[in-house]
């Protein structure tokens, strides 16, 4: 998939789903980890925010946190955020973790070219095979169990994402 061009040094990412207390924080750990892997830390940044207001200012869910220590990542210094239209002007790509944030997203993109740099992360995903089914299920309500399967699938949608941003960026295979 082709990614939107940055429009800075740094290509900034924001990935975005309701709370800001789950998955985005998650996602935020195990992508911040693979750019750090692939060399591209210095050249890509990453943070999160949820569309929702209730948790601003928390760290993230103690489940998001436990699950994220399992595999050898770190979520303890999150603090919940909201996103507002005004992150537009400084991310070059805004990633939903569903599609009910992809169109709360889009409504809130205050220029078509904004709208154009919000995408789904799982659209990164290699194993996704159907349109619809590209979400992170939301594990709020879930077990620990749903917050492993969700990093499973973020694991997977972040190694395809960095794999596109080497592309985009021009940066070959490390090692
Ligand atoms: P998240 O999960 O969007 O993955 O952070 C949720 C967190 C809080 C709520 C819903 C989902 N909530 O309704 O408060």
């Amino acid at each position: 998939m082709t990614l939107p061009e940055s429009r800075a040094e740094t290509y900034r990412i924001s990935l975005v789903c309701l709370g800001n207390i789950c998955r985005s924080p998650m996602a935020e750990a195990v992508l911040r980890a693979r750019l750090s892997d692939a060399g591209l830390d210095g050249r890509v940044c990453v943070d999160s925010a949820g569309t929702g207001s209730w948790h601003v200012g928390e760290p993230a869910d103690p489940r998001a946190r436990a699950a994220l220590r399992r595999r050898g990542y770190d979520g303890d210094a999150h603090r919940a955020r909201q996103f507002g239209p005004s992150w537009f002007d400084s991310r070059d790509l805004v990633l939903a973790l569903d599609h009910a944030n992809l169109e709360t997203l889009i409504r809130l993109a205050p220029t078509p070219d904004a709208a154009r740099r919000v995408r789904l992360l799982r659209a990164f995903d290699p194993s996704v095979t159907r349109p619809d089914d590209q979400a992170v299920p939301d594990p709020y309500y879930g077990t620990d169990a749903d917050f492993d399967a969700g990093l499973d699938v973020i694991e997977r949608a972040a190694d395809g994402l960095v794999t596109a941003l080497r592309g985009h960026l021009g940066i070959g295979q490390a090692g």
